[in-house]
């Protein structure tokens, strides 16, 4: 089987066949999914049907396992969580903001891993808006107001007890476990340069970050309000669909990602793993 990597057409994205990954990788074929995930950020891989067991001997293809904070994993495995919504779940969407995996962490992870388990006959897309274009489509003069900025980043919003997954959060099929550890704050540039291939773009969006070091709480606010229209501009937005047996994997560093909705009657459920940050080897 030769690997064969289809781009989306859309500003990330690509559809790549001709391997199974129920078998081994040979280090060859692993250093090409890393070129091609480096190139187009979000990989897509149909017709997979892994079970957990292929789906964390593919995620440490690429690194070791992220840690994984406020959600339980599902029993008997330490690294999987499960992105679950049963048919007639009233809860608000999980994930429906654009965000960063956990980047309010010291050293989030590089990517992420999402296989599916249970996928409805429609909606439920995952958005990936490609932050690498979101930078360079801006005039240098509005460059000039983000490039130096640091971002300040914390859970709260989402995971502390009072936040949006908090005791107020009812009827969630999900396993979040909500924590005073999410009133955290940990800072990173706002457009770091990828560690791996060197281009700029922004890093994580308003929601995860909450303000901007050394400016009024309010200012940065309302820049991060006008900056996240930019970072989801329709031109940088692909649209992934989901199949049954597919797995997806992106790369934190260079999309935002968000989840949709349009499939209520039926049930979702896809296993998510995170690939820890790049050790540089
Ligand atoms: C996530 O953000 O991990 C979930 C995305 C999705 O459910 O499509």
């Amino acid at each position: 089987m030769a690997l064969r990597v289809e781009p989306s057409g859309g500003a990330c994205g690509a559809r790549v066949t001709g391997v199974d990954l129920k078998q081994p990788l040979d280090a060859e074929t692993v250093a090409a999914l890393r070129a091609a995930w480096l190139e187009h950020h979000v990989l897509a891989f149909p017709d997979q049907g892994l079970d957990d067991d292929g789906l964390e001997r593919f995620t440490r293809y690429f690194g070791a396992f992220g840690d994984d904070p406020f959600f339980a994993p599902i029993p008997g495995r330490r690294n999987i969580a499960a992105i679950r919504r049963e048919a007639d779940e009233q809860s608000p969407l999980f994930a429906e903001n654009w965000h960063a995996d956990w980047s309010f962490q010291a050293r989030p992870p590089a990517g992420t891993c999402l296989n599916a388990v249970e996928i409805p006959p429609h909606g439920g897309d995952t958005l990936f808006a490609n932050q690498h274009l979101a930078w360079e489509a801006l005039p240098p003069d509005r460059q000039a107001i983000y490039a130096d900025l640091i971002a300040v980043h914390s859970a709260r919003l989402p995971y502390a007890p009072d936040g949006t997954y908090g005791a107020r959060d009812k009827g969630r099929s999900m396993d979040i476990r909500p924590s005073e550890a999410a009133l955290a704050t940990q800072t990173h540039p706002l457009v770091p340069a990828h560690p791996e291939t060197g281009r700029r773009g922004f890093y994580s969006t308003l929601g995860y970050i909450i303000g901007i070091e050394g400016m009024a709480p309010d200012q940065a606010v309302a820049l991060l309000m006008e900056l996240q229209q930019w970072q989801g501009g329709e031109r940088f937005v692909f649209a992934q669909k989901w199949e049954p047996a597919m797995l997806v994997m992106w790369d934190n560093r260079s999309v935002l990602h968000r989840a949709t909705g349009g499939y209520e009657g039926y049930r979702r459920e896809l296993h998510r793993t995170t690939i820890a940050a790049w050790d540089g080897a």
